[in-house]
């Protein structure tokens, strides 16, 4: 018996401990084989053995169950780790992902004007001729509209060319002071070197009571910028045009491929254009209700500003995807 009850210890698995099982305490089993012996005891051996056997029924009983609680538990630790997933294991690769160099200006553009105290506003993509055009001092067959060659829907909708619209947006919603910038993606019917029909402006517009504002604050704040942007360039104003903004100018900075030498980059004149600006044409504000202010803006395209800073002569590859050029980037 006792042999018996050491085979059950050490059962090596629950199949081996089902055999055992049935030849112990089944029907034709040793314990059953016993009791059948006793019917030729005589009735005072009987009550001893038949205890003494019971005793070891039970003790059989108690032994299978807890060396069936042990495999059980063996087996399904086994299985768990057969499907473990090691999610902490280091990818000895290193191959990890990083922005994309247009996000990542972007990121650079808007954590300026907001050290600057300026907040971000955003708008509709798809927009209305009122907010992308008329209010912005562009009424309908104006030649200026041809700048900005547009993708156009039925009914006067329109996607925007520019983040503009949101700054007529905010100026019909808030009275002055104002002091936003609108980043976002804009589209244009263009593509080629420097275009493509998708790409991302930050626009910045300040307004205030009276005449408070003026160019020389402008001219201030975008050469702190420009400097911040590009490092140690020079900086011009050129006068130029813009249906939204009276006087009007374009900023330059030295181009940062021949140092103002002049190359085929900046069409040998030394020069890099980045930004529009001017001081907000009061029709405009005439447009949103505003009376008695003052205010500038500005607008640039992100792309072009990654181009330049990354040196990436073709803008169409930074929509891609090639992992070859945004490797890169990390
Ligand atoms: N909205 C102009 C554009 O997209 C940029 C601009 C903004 C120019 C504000 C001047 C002032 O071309």
């Amino acid at each position: 018996m006792k042999e018996w009850l050491k085979r059950v210890e050490k059962a090596e698995n629950l199949e081996e401990l089902e055999t055992l099982r049935i030849q112990i305490l089944g029907k034709k089993g040793i314990v059953s084989a016993q009791f059948i012996k006793m019917k030729t005891l005589s009735n005072e051996e009987k009550k001893s053995f038949a205890k003494e056997l019971n005793e070891y029924k039970d003790s059989f009983i108690k032994a299978i169950n807890l060396r069936k609680e042990i495999l059980e538990l063996a087996l399904s630790s086994k299985i768990l780790k057969a499907d473990k997933i090691d999610i902490s294991l280091f990818n000895s690769k290193g191959n990890r992902g990083a922005l994309h160099p247009v996000m990542d200006t972007m990121d650079r553009i808007v954590d300026y004007f907001v050290s600057m105290n300026f907040s971000i506003k955003t708008g509709p993509i798809i927009e209305d001729d009122f907010h992308n055009f008329e209010a912005l001092n562009l009424p309908k067959h104006h030649p200026a509209r041809d700048m900005q060659d547009t993708f156009y829907f039925k009914d006067n909708f329109l996607l925007r060319t520019h983040t503009s619209p949101v700054q007529i947006r905010t100026m019909l919603k808030h009275k002055p002071p104002i002091r936003i910038i609108s980043p976002g993606p804009v589209f244009r019917r263009d593509f080629d070197l420097t275009h493509t029909p998708m790409f991302n402006q930050v626009e910045g517009l300040v307004v205030e009571d009276e005449d408070k504002v003026s160019f020389s604050n402008l001219k201030y704040m975008l050469e702190d910028f420009l400097k911040y942007m590009f490092g140690d360039v020079k900086i011009r104003f050129r006068p130029s045009f813009f249906p939204f903004t009276e006087p009007s100018a374009e900023a330059d900075i030295s181009c940062i491929f021949c140092e103002g030498k002049g190359c085929r980059v900046c069409s040998h004149t030394g020069w890099l254009e980045v930004l529009g600006c001017g001081l907000v044409d009061n029709n405009v504000f005439k447009a949103v209700g505003y009376e008695g202010v003052s205010g500038y803006a500005f607008g640039l395209g992100v792309e072009r500003f990654a181009m330049l800073i990354h040196k990436i002569p073709d803008l169409r590859s930074l929509f891609e995807g090639d992992l070859r050029l945004l490797e890169q980037f990390k």
